[in-house]
């Protein structure tokens, strides 16, 4: 099997992919007879900081996936026109890399954040609309900022948080800014355009960009305001007294440097672990995705400052999550979840599913106890009907993941963080329903993607 695929020509259509029997899934043999190396002729070599749309870049996304291993997928996985869905979508890297190449990419999330973004990227209006709605924002902001006084006032909490981050102007502007927005989304004559300017706002909330509206710190993540406090104290740091919509005319500027996919995609809110994928049967391409692993990541306190610009909570947004450390509970909705890509999938249509081991440690020291995702997955679709046509071994450099910091490094560094869980292994589980296949003679076009860059920096 190896040889063949190995073998293939390039005249060759596509490939009809083999496909494991449960019990080999079991007895844990499953092993793409190919290798990383051998399938993905050139994502890895793509240096991601040299190859992306703007429009991926709106905003960060802890977790998200690399730009180039999603054009791959998707090239050998599907012809142009054809219906791709990711339904843990975060920022909407596959719906909009799908629009982008001529698919139709659809994505789902549970997470307002996430589904904030990708909407803004798949859903994106016309420039002269936004524009035109920016030029009204820009007035009626002005017109509600007049009273220059209130953050000082003001008994709410966060707000308090909020100024160590931002200047005073800047931060009354950014309160009614957030208000005038979330008014607009339930109009429907705005409510594209308040959406996609939530994104771009998100995308310049903190950072150390000139158009960053915070003190210069992490855009990534939003951290602790202690910690902020600390830092900027530590370097002498003040917030930049920045005006809101300059910044936002800025982060447009950039993200508009390359020209705007034509076709739209679909975007949707939704617990596709408990309510299901609310698509018809066979309706469906391909799926890529890649659901949360147990609890490892909290993504709603990493974003807790874009949370409150957007109307909605940390407590508020882990209720929609899935995050659990209890393995019963994580398997159970994620075998409806594979049940649910069954029923949305065609015949002969592939899922491909990027998931890591996750370790968990019981006391420092000791050695972890390690949830192998993606063989536990692989189990658990072919009770669901799929094909099992193996997982290939992805070997992360942990030292290059802002992940490590957060779950590994940091906890055997600090010996007052517990060092509870860590992400080990990158896999690449692929699966089919019925015969899967893979598009040999269609090579992923990175080329354009350098020039769009090159216009980006030039
Ligand atoms: C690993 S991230 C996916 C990142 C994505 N591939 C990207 O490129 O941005 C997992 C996503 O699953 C979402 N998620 C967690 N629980 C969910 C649920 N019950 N239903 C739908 N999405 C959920 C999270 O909000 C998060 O965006």
């Amino acid at each position: 099997m190896l040889s063949r695929l190995l073998n293939a020509r390039r005249g060759d259509r596509c490939w009809i992919l083999p496909t494991f029997h449960p019990q080999d899934v079991e007895s844990g043999r499953v092993y793409l007879p190919f290798s990383t190396d051998a399938i993905l002729d050139g994502w890895k070599q793509v240096r991601p900081r040299f190859w992306y749309h703007p429009f991926h870049r709106m905003s960060s996304f802890l977790g998200r996936f690399p730009q180039g291993l999603v054009r791959y997928f998707i090239t050998k996985f599907t012809l142009p026109g054809q219906v791709i869905l990711d339904p843990f979508c975060g920022c909407g890297t596959v719906p909009f890399e799908s629009i982008l190449l001529g698919r139709r990419g659809l994505g789902c999330d549970s997470f307002l954040y996430a589904t904030t973004l990708s909407a803004a990227k798949v859903e994106h209006p016309p420039k002269a609309a936004v524009l035109r709605y920016l030029r009204g924002l820009s007035r009626r902001l002005a017109a509600e900022c007049l009273d220059q006084n209130l953050i000082e006032k003001t008994d709410e909490p966060l707000a308090r948080h909020l100024l160590i981050y931002y200047h005073p102007r800047t931060l009354h502007q950014l309160k009614k800014l957030r208000a005038l927005l979330l008014s607009d989304l339930s109009n429907a004559a705005h409510e594209r355009q308040a959406r996609f300017i939530q994104a771009v706002v998100c995308g310049i909330l903190h950072g150390d960009s000139t158009f960053s509206l915070s003190l210069p710190t992490q855009e990534t993540w939003s951290a602790s305001p202690e910690y902020v406090r600390r830092f900027a104290a530590a370097k002498g740091l003040v917030a930049p007294d920045r005006d809101v919509i300059e910044c936002i005319r800025a982060k447009l500027r950039k993200m508009w440097a390359a020209p705007l996919p034509t076709r739209h995609g679909r975007v949707w809110q939704a617990d596709v672990t408990s309510e299901g994928i609310a698509l018809p049967r066979s309706s469906v391409h391909f799926v890529l995705t890649s659901p949360p692993y147990l609890s490892v990541r909290d993504y709603p306190l990493d974003n807790w400052i874009r949370l409150w610009f957007l109307g909605s909570s940390v407590n508020r947004e882990r209720g929609r999550l899935l995050a659990t450390a209890r393995v019963d509970v994580y398997e159970t909705r994620m075998q409806y979840v594979l049940k649910e890509m069954f029923r949305i999938l065609r015949d002969n249509a592939v899922a491909v599913i990027v998931v890591a081991d996750v370790t968990k440690f019981e006391s420092r020291g000791q050695g972890g106890t390690t949830y192998r995702s993606a063989e536990r997955l692989a189990s658990m679709a072919t009770k669901v009907g799929f094909g099992v046509v193996g997982i290939i071994e992805d070997n992360i450099d942990l030292k290059k993941r802002t992940g490590y910091f957060f779950h590994y490094k940091k906890a055997l560094d600090d010996k007052d963080i517990p060092l509870r869980r860590g992400v080990r292994h990158d896999r690449i589980l692929i699966l089919s329903k019925g015969e899967g296949r893979l598009y040999d003679d269609l090579v992923p076009d990175y080329s354009t993607c350098s020039q769009l860059t090159l216009s980006i920096h030039g």
